[in-house]
């Protein structure tokens, strides 16, 4: 572990281009590969040349972070939070990497308060990877006219990634308040009004708004079963599409009024357009 953390001090303390502002993925992967190797409480000389590296870079972070919420505040959030293709990009599963740290720099969070006990049935809060939310939104290639509503919203950041890298409209809706007022005040700091977040159980949704609807497996069971017979029903007067992440997508594609939009892809967000 020693020698490991004294060529990794010795190889970030030389690489003075790390502090470039195009090389944020590039200063993530080296956090937490310090983070991997440096025991925050280790007073030692070693420790203390692996804090002022980590100080270093979390500083050049916060002011590509903030450079990034300065474009997304002008209108352009798309290219500033452009990510370059590479092969990992649509990587299956539900891992998380440097692109969620990316996105929880930039997304002004605050913390929410505590949040209530959900009923049964109801899934708790587990943002959808970063990644695959980047992949939706290229495969959706939504327009001015669409609008996603993410049923079970939580932290807000699918609505949000739809407001900053679309020209479609984002709503959240979320049954827990102080997720909702984070959401909101997200949006509220970056000034996207085209991201929208609703308190309320989603089986009390308007279905009559909303081109593609979003499930990252909020809930289960019969809480399920009620939202889809509502977009069910939706489903007899208009087209659109609906979206599923995690286990609630094994029951999308066995509904006969949903056909899969392309190959099925495990451990994907998955795509459903409404039978006509
Ligand atoms: C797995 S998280 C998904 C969060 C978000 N959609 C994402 O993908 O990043 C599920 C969320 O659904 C919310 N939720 C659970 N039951 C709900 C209900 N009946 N109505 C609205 N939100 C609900 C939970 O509070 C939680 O924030």
């Amino acid at each position: 572990m020693g020698d490991a953390l004294l060529a990794l001090v010795e190889a970030l303390e030389h690489e003075r281009s790390l502090d470039a502002p195009d090389r944020l993925r590039e200063r993530i992967e080296a956090l937490d590969r310090l983070d991997a190797l440096a025991p925050a409480e280790d007073e030692g000389a070693l420790a203390r040349r692996a804090r002022a590296i980590r100080q270093r870079l979390e500083a050049a972070n916060a002011l590509q972070f903030e450079a990034i919420r300065a474009a997304i505040r002008r209108g352009g959030g798309r290219d500033a939070l452009g990510l370059a293709d590479d092969d990992e990009a649509c990587r299956a599963g539900d891992a998380y990497d440097w692109r969620d740290e990316l996105v929880a720099g930039v997304l002004p969070f605050g913390e929410p308060g505590e949040a209530a006990a959900l009923a049964p049935e109801m899934v708790f809060y587990q943002p959808t990877p970063a990644r695959h939310v980047f992949d939706l939104l290229d495969r959706l290639a939504l327009d001015a006219d669409d609008v996603l509503v993410d049923l079970g919203s939580g932290l807000g950041h699918v609505p949000l990634l739809t407001a900053i890298r679309t020209p479609a409209r984002g709503i959240g809706i979320e049954i827990e308040p102080a997720y909702v007022a984070v959401a909101r005040a997200c949006a509220q700091a970056l000034q996207l009004a085209n991201a929208q977040f609703v308190h309320g159980d989603a089986r009390a949704t308007d279905f009559a708004v909303g081109s593609v609807f979003y499930l990252y497996t909020p809930f289960t069971g019969s809480v399920l079963r009620r939202v889809l017979d509502a977009l069910r029903h939706e489903a007899l007067c208009r087209a659109f599409r609906v979206c599923g992440f995690g286990p609630c997508t094994g029951v999308l594609a066995a509904e006969p009024w949903l056909a899969g939009e392309d190959a099925p892809m495990h451990g994907r967000v998955a795509i459903f357009r409404t039978r006509c």
